[in-house]
């Protein structure tokens, strides 16, 4: 997608589509559309005394050749209630209009920028690329490729706020980490092995500056991770990676160094506790969290905050085989802590355990883990909302205060000693399921025991990774859930 700004006067922008909101309530007369010529208010006039145009949140109104403007069209589009307004709302416009417009073979849109909205170009440009977006790439006549190629940001004139050119920068790393993030959690397991995980780390890894070092089954095994090889086992096929991506600042202290952990089960079959079949298919999303990391890294080495960040993710399929690790195994994770096995299924937790302790050797001083890791946090939380975690509650607010900024809805849920006792074993440290209730938070518990002393927060994101319903301003399919959230935790970073 080329975006740029344009200038030329509102009356004689030429453009095949050009588009214009308007809250509820006073279609013709709020946000953009008050920057239009008089003749074309005029017939808006008409439209709402019809009853035709309301404002109503996501309405989309065409009207061709709107008389006083050179735009050969105008789509304009219900911004719903002004108190409601905000930046999320804004990106989530400028995603609807260009899904309404593309999905009519629309190649091009002109957004005009309200004059006193100094961030507005960075919520549009944002909010474009996530909505051109399609997970169509295996279909052989693909929505994606009828995409937007060019996105105007229309200034009618005014003078360009300092900060503009950046606000489209941020924007278009926003979104295209977003994207990223997508692709690779959309990709089905047979294509999206732990080996191509890794390869498509390094390969983003050059591709924007940062360190990357894959270790393989020898590595792990030598560096005693019992825990994450107990999964990685049971896949004939398919090696596992412990892929490890750094980003050092020159200017940054050596202090903190923030450790983003992502759980890279590329498909969780359950292994021997075996999955029903129904639905089965999605496990292939079962490294979400590692992909949310890896687009955090696209991200940041380009906006380049000034903090050390170390991205870790533990990557392997979660089979049956001669070869799988069985309930009541007892593995030796890298901690030294004993593990009793009651269910193969509860694997990320496994491989989760292993990265930390690994992070915190790396030198990591503060671990954030991002996991599809329980079933139970979407009976809590459903599909829109990430559950969030952690005995740090200056970290975890401040993972809530980001996830607010960046429009992601976040939810914390507690973490509680008398939860301790359900995931006791009788023979071992620790045992890797804590019963069906409270299965969230004790799935997340159990990954805090290996963080220890160092702050943690641990967001669950198996209800969030995954849209099931089209809207508006986004695709079904991937969502890259927890990118935005992160980059802004790490960009607003003040310690
Ligand atoms: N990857 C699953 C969790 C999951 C479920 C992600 C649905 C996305 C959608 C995880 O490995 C798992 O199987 N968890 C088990 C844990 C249980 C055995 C303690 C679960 O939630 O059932
Ligand atoms: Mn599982
Ligand atoms: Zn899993």
């Amino acid at each position: 997608m080329k975006i740029d700004f344009r200038a030329d006067p509102l009356a004689q922008l030429s453009t095949s589509a050009l588009v214009a909101y308007c809250f509820e309530g006073a279609p013709t007369s709020s946000g953009t559309v008050e920057r239009l010529a008089e003749e074309t208010r005029h017939q808006l006039q008409e439209l709402q005394t019809a009853g035709e145009l309301t404002g109503k949140a996501f309405e989309c109104t065409i009207l061709r050749w709107p008389p006083g403007m050179a735009a050969s069209k105008l789509l304009v589009i219900g911004a719903g209630k002004r108190e409601k307004f905000s930046d999320t709302q804004l990106r989530y416009l400028a995603g609807a209009a260009v899904r309404h417009l593309r999905s009519r073979g629309g190649r091009e849109l002109a957004w005009i920028l309200g004059s006193s909205e100094p961030g507005a170009g960075a919520a549009v440009v944002d909010g474009a690329l996530v909505a051109d977006y399609d997970a169509d790439r295996y279909r052989t006549e693909r929505n994606g490729e009828k995409g937007i190629d060019n996105l105007w940001l229309a200034t009618g004139g005014d003078p360009l706020p300092a900060e503009a050119e950046a606000g489209l920068h941020r924007g278009r790393i926003l979104g295209e980490a977003q994207n990223f993030t997508r692709d690779l959690v959309n990709e089905p397991s047979n294509r999206m092995t732990p080996t191509k995980l890794a390869e498509q780390a390094g390969e983003m890894a050059s591709r924007f500056g940062l360190g990357c070092e894959v270790l393989g089954p020898a590595e792990i095994q030598g560096l005693k991770m019992g825990a994450l090889w107990a999964v990685a086992q049971g896949s004939q096929q398919e090696p596992a990676k412990l892929i490890v991506v750094r980003y050092v600042p020159e200017d940054a202290p050596q202090q903190p160094v923030i450790g983003l952990i992502g759980k890279g089960i590329t498909f969780d079959s359950g292994g021997i506790s075996i999955k029903p079949s129904e639905n089965m298919h999605e496990m292939k999303t079962d490294m979400a969290g590692g992909a949310t990391m890896l687009g955090v890294m696209q991200a940041i080495a380009q906006l380049k905050p000034c903090v050390r960040v170390t991205a870790l993710i533990p990557a392997t399929e979660n089979m049956p085989s001669g070869n799988a690790f069985k309930p009541g195994d007892v593995i030796t994770s890298m901690s030294g802590k004993t593990i009793e096995i009651l269910n193969t299924d509860a694997e990320g937790r496994l491989v989760l355990a292993d990265a930390l302790t690994y992070a915190k050797q790396l030198g990591c001083t503060v671990l954030i883990d991002a996991a599809t890791l329980t079933g139970a946090v979407l009976v809590a939380l459903g599909n829109f909302t990430t559950g969030v975690f952690g005995w740090n509650q200056e970290w975890v607010d401040r993972v809530l205060a980001a996830g607010k900024v960046a429009g992601e809805k976040m939810w914390q849920l507690p973490v509680d000693e008398d939860y301790r006792d359900l995931y006791k074993s009788s023979i071992a440290d620790l045992a890797n399921t804590g019963g069906r209730y409270g299965g969230a938070i004790t799935g997340a518990m159990f990954i805090g025991e290996f963080a220890g002393d160092t702050p943690w927060v641990h967001l669950d994101i198996a209800g969030t990774r995954w849209a099931n319903d089209e809207k508006p301003y986004r695709a079904k399919g991937p969502t890259g859930h927890g990118v935005r959230t992160l980059v802004q935790l790490l960009t607003d970073l003040r310690l």
